[in-house]
């Protein structure tokens, strides 16, 4: 085992990066690294950069800009500090990053980072290229250590990467490649690993994670490859695994099987996040979504019917280019007729490279505003009367940690709601019955049925 240094991660964006900043700490850890919560005095400072939103290449550089004298203050202390830019918009940069920032020492994009150590090492020995941004996705997942840190009882693992179908709005196909699933054994082998260190939740993660059609386990080769619903009740059988999520679905990739999988079994948890961006056919089909309002709602009614108590979340994106205040009505109609539980609403930004940024009838942005603030008020009353309906219910909850209060304990519901107890913080980690007395717009209160019970 190395010296002990410290490793500073700052993540941004989704939470493949989140899972993608916890594999980086895992692969420098046989290097000695410990993760601490601030980049001063750091010995590496690692950005894990998004690029969806507008100017995020742009606040990178203003984050470089702020890291520059902590930097300096430890080189003249005689010591070092390493900036490694990893991420979307690494990838999206490339070699432009170190140009336009030399204090930057390591670029690497989404599939590279298991390179770090031998990143690190060449630049210790002063030769050799800092920067890694193809797409070597599969040479990744074989390169990370099969050890996992984790973080509480519920964990994030990546199964499925990259997207190919190429929304007009939307950077990733181009900051992750095109679309790759793991192996069943060897996410498999990972949700085995998590269980035994102690984690009963996990949410499978990808950018188009319905889309997951992987390599077969040993000895089901004539299955052909194995889609999400398949994967699902696998991993439900490992044991210690109680709660399965997924997330991000695409409507068209939501199959019978993967629906079928909700009605039958008890650890896919009732809750689905499946975007639907707008509710105009005209809209959908310029972002190239390549389905309908209606199939949408189509999609909807046979998820609820297998599994009726279902909790829907989407993403939507207002005033995208040639978006009309009917097409707007469209999509709060839309919203009306679902009725989610939770949901993540954005103004349309243009992404450069993207078809969407070139369209002409850009929507202005005081319209944009005024559209996102009905957007919101509609889909928080939604989320309020959501939770309010949880009142009275005895739901399971997996609780994860400590609440803000003394002797409170925080967990979530199978809706994915928090919900705060009394409690004793022996329970952090199991799953016990409580009975929701409250609820706000953000989270739900209650009281544990049995003080001390778990019912795992
Ligand atoms: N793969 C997922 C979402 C990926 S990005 C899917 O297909 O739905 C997460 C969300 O960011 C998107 O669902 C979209 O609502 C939003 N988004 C992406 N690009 C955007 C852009 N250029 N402007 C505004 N919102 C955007
Ligand atoms: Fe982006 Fe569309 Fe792919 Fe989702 S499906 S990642 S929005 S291109
Ligand atoms: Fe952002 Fe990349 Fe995720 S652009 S949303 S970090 S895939």
């Amino acid at each position: 085992m190395a010296e002990n240094k410290r490793v500073h991660i700052k993540t941004y964006g989704c939470q493949m990066n989140v899972y993608d900043s916890e594999r980086i700490s895992d692969v420098l850890a046989p290097l000695g690294y410990e993760t601490t919560d601030t980049p001063d005095g750091a010995d590496l400072v690692v950005l894990n950069t998004c690029h969806i939103r507008e100017k995020a290449a742009e606040k990178v550089y203003s984050e470089l800009g702020r890291l520059r004298p902590l930097k300096e203050a430890k080189a003249s202390g005689g010591g070092e500090m390493l900036v490694a830019v990893a991420g979307c918009v690494a990838q999206a940069e490339g070699a432009e990053m170190k140009r336009r920032a030399p204090m930057v020492d390591m670029v690497m994009g989404p599939q590279t980072y298991h390179q770090l150590p031998e990143m690190i090492a060449k630049l210790h020995r002063k030769s050799g290229e800092a920067l890694a941004a193809d797409f070597a996705v599969e040479e990744k997942f074989d390169a990370l250590p099969k050890a996992r840190s984790v973080n509480g009882p519920s964990a994030f693992l990546t199964i499925q990467e990259g997207c190919d179908k190429f929304c007009t709005f939307c950077v990733v196909p181009y900051t992750r490649g095109g679309e790759y699933s793991r192996p069943v054994d060897q996410i498999a082998a990972e949700a085995r690993e998590l269980a035994a260190r102690g984690v009963r939740e996990v949410t499978l993660l990808g950018q188009n994670v319905n889309a997951y059609h992987g390599e077969p386990p040993a000895g089901r080769e004539e299955d052909g490859d194995w889609g999400l619903g398949q994967l699902a009740r696998h991993i439900a059988k490992i044991g210690g695994i109680e709660r399965i999520r997924y997330t991000t679905s695409h409507p068209r990739d939501m199959d019978d099987a993967l629906i079928h999988a909700h009605a039958e079994e008890e650890k896919l948890m009732p809750y689905l996040h499946l975007p639907l961006q707008a509710g105009s056919d005209k809209i959908l089909k310029a972002m190239n979504r390549g389905h309908t309002l209606e199939s949408y709602l189509t999609l909807i009614e046979k998820i609820r019917a297998a599994r009726p108590d279902i909790a829907m979340s989407s993403d939507f994106i207002v005033g995208f280019p040639g978006e009309s205040a009917e097409d707007f009505e469209m999509t709060m109609e839309a919203v009306r007729e679902v009725n989610y539980a939770q949901c993540f609403s954005f103004k349309y930004s243009r992404r450069p490279g993207t078809p969407g940024a070139s369209m002409m009838k850009q929507v202005a942005e005081d319209e944009k505003s005024d559209r996102l603030a009905r957007l919101q008020a509609l889909l928080e009353s939604q989320q309020v009367d959501f939770n309010a309906s949880c009142v009275g219910r005895e739901l399971p909850v997996l609780f994860e940690k400590p609440g803000r209060n003394e002797g409170q304990l925080q967990g979530r519901s199978p809706y994915l709601q928090a919900v705060h107890v009394q409690g004793s913080q022996d329970l952090i980690g199991q799953i016990a019955p409580v009975r929701i007395e409250s609820s706000s717009r953000n989270s739900l209160a209650g009281a544990l049925v049995r003080e001390g019970a778990a019912a795992a």
